[in-house]
């Protein structure tokens, strides 16, 4: 099969060193939980806001190199009627779209969902192509319960979903991140964290190859290995890094573009924590990065405050995060000597 080239030239930018990918594509449903943390009412107005706040901080291509958007905002503007895809890209950064439509119950399978929205992707990809989207993302959800779940026919029904969503991407000229995100929430322990994570990625990459995905024009999107947030037993941040990099080398192939990471629920500090333990453990067969939303947008959202005349402090908070972010790509970030990052 012919390659596209142009596929790779987005991934090394998303993945060049010492950045990482902000994942600003909330649905309008969530970006409105965002918004209620600061006692904001979910309008399209706040939500333009508080994008318009973080895309047009000054400097932020310096650690970012790829922002996620979702269909309402890859379609807005700022207030001088600048399209955000278009405020990224004359800063260097890669605009990127979010294209499931969300997930659904697995008919036959309690507890376990399937990602919708591969009717009329093409269509919708060309569009986003023309607003300036140069990748894309498909969210799968895979829920760890007890010995039960998941069970190996919603991993798989996912996976070819998200091979599916790769192929037409990479027909698309738009580079495809696969993100079957492991849940964190439960009590299950890291030990079965790690078996469910590696046994999803050795199906997802199975899946992709046998429907022939370019996997050099492709980048992972995947939870760090983590026990459950109520289980008693919680890791260190070594135990973590290991045990995600175990994973990786049991089930990514080697050619793939490059592995970003979710935050996932954790808090921004032990995000960037054990980000940085992952990159301590030295050169691996791919680039590793963030991609972080919570972990990012929460500190922001709390020294913004809905108001205008935090908008510069806000901003200054975003550089920090993009910036402790980035020393965690490379295994430089002090934790010890970070008080802002809770
Ligand atoms: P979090 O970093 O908040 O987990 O979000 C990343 C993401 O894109 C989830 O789909």
């Amino acid at each position: 099969m012919k390659k596209n080239t142009k596929l790779y030239e987005t991934v090394a930018a998303l993945m060049a060193p010492g950045k990482g990918i902000l994942a600003a594509d909330e649905s309008d449903a969530t970006a409105g939980k965002r918004l209620a943390m600061v006692h904001l009412p979910n309008e399209p107005e706040n939500r333009q806001d508080f994008r318009e706040m973080l895309f047009a901080a000054q400097g932020i291509e310096e650690y970012i190199s790829g922002v996620i958007m979702y269909d309402s905002s890859i379609k807005n503007f700022t207030d001088d009627g600048v399209p955000f895809p278009d405020v990224l890209t004359a800063k260097g950064i890669v605009p990127g779209i979010k294209v499931d439509l969300g997930t659904v119950d697995l008919y036959g399978f309690k507890g376990e969902v399937v990602s919708q929205g591969l009717d009329n992707l093409a269509g919708r990809l060309a569009e986003y192509y023309d607003l300036g989207a140069r990748f894309a993302k498909w969210r799968a959800v895979i829920t760890i319960d007890e010995d039960e779940l998941p069970t190996d026919a919603a991993i798989t029904m996912n996976c070819v979903i998200l091979a599916r969503y790769a192929q037409i991407a990479q027909a698309a000229g738009i580079v495809p991140i696969v993100e079957p995100e492991v849940i964190y929430a439960g009590d299950h322990n890291l030990a079965k964290a790690e078996l469910v994570t590696t046994r999803t990625l050795q199906i997802l990459f199975q899946t992709l190859m046998t429907y022939r995905v370019d996997l050099e024009g492709l980048i992972l999107k995947s939870s760090m290995v983590l026990a459950g947030d109520m289980c008693s037993e919680q890791s260190t941040s070594e135990q973590i890094a290991n045990a995600t990099l175990r994973t990786f080398r049991l089930s990514v192939p080697h050619e793939v573009g490059g592995i970003v990471f979710l935050s996932g629920g954790q808090t921004p500090k032990r995000s960037t924590q054990n980000l940085n333990e992952i990159a301590k453990l030295g050169q691996q067969p791919w680039p590793i990065t963030f991609s972080f939303s919570r972990a990012i947008e929460e500190p922001v959202l709390l020294a913004w405050q809905g108001k205008p005349e935090n908008v510069p402090e806000a901003q200054k908070t975003l550089l920090y995060v993009a910036k402790m972010n980035s020393l965690a790509t490379q295994g430089k970030y002090d934790a010890a000597a970070d008080t802002v990052l809770k």
